[in-house]
């Protein structure tokens, strides 16, 4: 993937966010029931369990909810129920939210129950950007190690540095929200092989990454907070340089590796976007969360993440 192909990609799909209409201030009251990172909603049952077979009434919920890629606690409801069409079940829903993580993180950017839920959005993706900061860091030792071309681990770096920008920024949002900066913890890096680096590059740049690009600039056209829109309008090429950095890498890499390693390369990269695309079906937020922060409901998000893949990966999401 080109630097030439990318942008077009892009491009084409920021188009498509609804672009704010009203310059509305950020308010400080958020009624509603948004737990932190991850909140209730309701799924119509899957077509087939993880284990192939078919629901019926006797399934219990969590494996109703893992099927969906939802987690628990959850329930069910019975067809008729409180007006349920159908039968349904309640899990709880991620919050869409991407970037670049190195291995060993081991914190997730969750703070305290009473942050308000806008606040704590804010803080999960100041957390995701101080993440960063080591990957690339590591990326750009590890570039350098095995010999990657200059410009490469220049760009690296060059990275590292944007994601202290990008926290601090996000730092300052969720602040504004009254939600603190999340604890960064990252395991001590163990040298690893030109496969390992490509599988992580693969995952966590050509998809998630990119994916999070992709996020930065519609919430920079959508969030109808103006301090949400200029923050994520200055991150947004930044990322989008990111990801092709992150392209880049994957075609220098791929050059290097056997066909062998190359096939698993492209397997995670794979799964990587069948994992985004469960992510997108279950993420949730408030509407008013939704709104002020810009980022798309779960039906949108979904359709994006199919479109990109689409263009980047075709095949992937069939
Ligand atoms: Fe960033
Ligand atoms: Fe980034």
């Amino acid at each position: 993937m080109s630097r030439r192909a990318l942008r077009p990609v892009f491009k084409r799909l920021w188009l498509l966010a609804p672009v704010v209409t009203l310059g509305v201030g950020c308010s400080s009251t958020w009624g509603c029931d948004f737990d932190k990172n991850s909140g209730p909603r309701t799924f119509a049952l899957p077509a087939t369990l993880n284990d192939g077979g078919v629901p019926t009434q006797d399934t219990p919920c969590e494996d109703l909810c893992e099927a969906l890629g939802a987690t628990t606690p959850c329930s069910r409801i019975a067809k008729g129920e409180g007006g349920a069409e159908a039968d349904m079940v309640t899990c709880e829903a991620s919050v869409l939210c991407e970037g670049r993580r190195p291995e060993g993180l081991c914190s997730d950017g969750a703070v305290a129950a009473e942050v308000p839920p806008l606040g704590a959005l804010f803080a999960r993706m100041a957390h995701l950007e101080a993440a960063s900061v080591p990957a690339f860091e590591r990326l750009a030792d590890e570039l350098a190690g095995h010999g990657a071309p200059e410009r490469l681990v220049r760009a690296a770096r060059r990275a590292a540095k944007d994601e202290v920008r990008h926290a601090s920024a996000m730092e300052s949002l969720a602040l504004r929200q009254g939600a603190p900066m999340p604890e960064l913890k990252v395991a001590p890096f163990q040298p690893r092989s030109l496969e390992a680096l490509a599988i992580e590059n693969a995952v966590e740049g050509c998809v998630r990454e990119t994916f999070g690009a992709l996020l930065a600039g519609w919430q920079a056209r959508s969030a109808e907070d103006a301090q949400v829109r200029e923050s994520l309008g200055a991150i947004a090429p930044d990322e989008l340089m990111h990801a092709e950095l992150s392209w880049a890498i994957d075609a220098w890499a791929m050059e290097q590796l056997s066909p062998e390693a190359r096939e698993r390369v492209d397997a995670a990269r794979r799964e990587a976007w069948r994992e985004l695309e469960r992510n997108a079906v279950t993420s949730h937020l408030p509407d008013d969360v939704a709104r002020l922060s810009g980022l798309p409901a779960a039906d949108v998000a979904r359709r994006l993440v199919r479109e990109l893949a689409a263009e980047l990966m075709p095949g992937a999401l069939a």
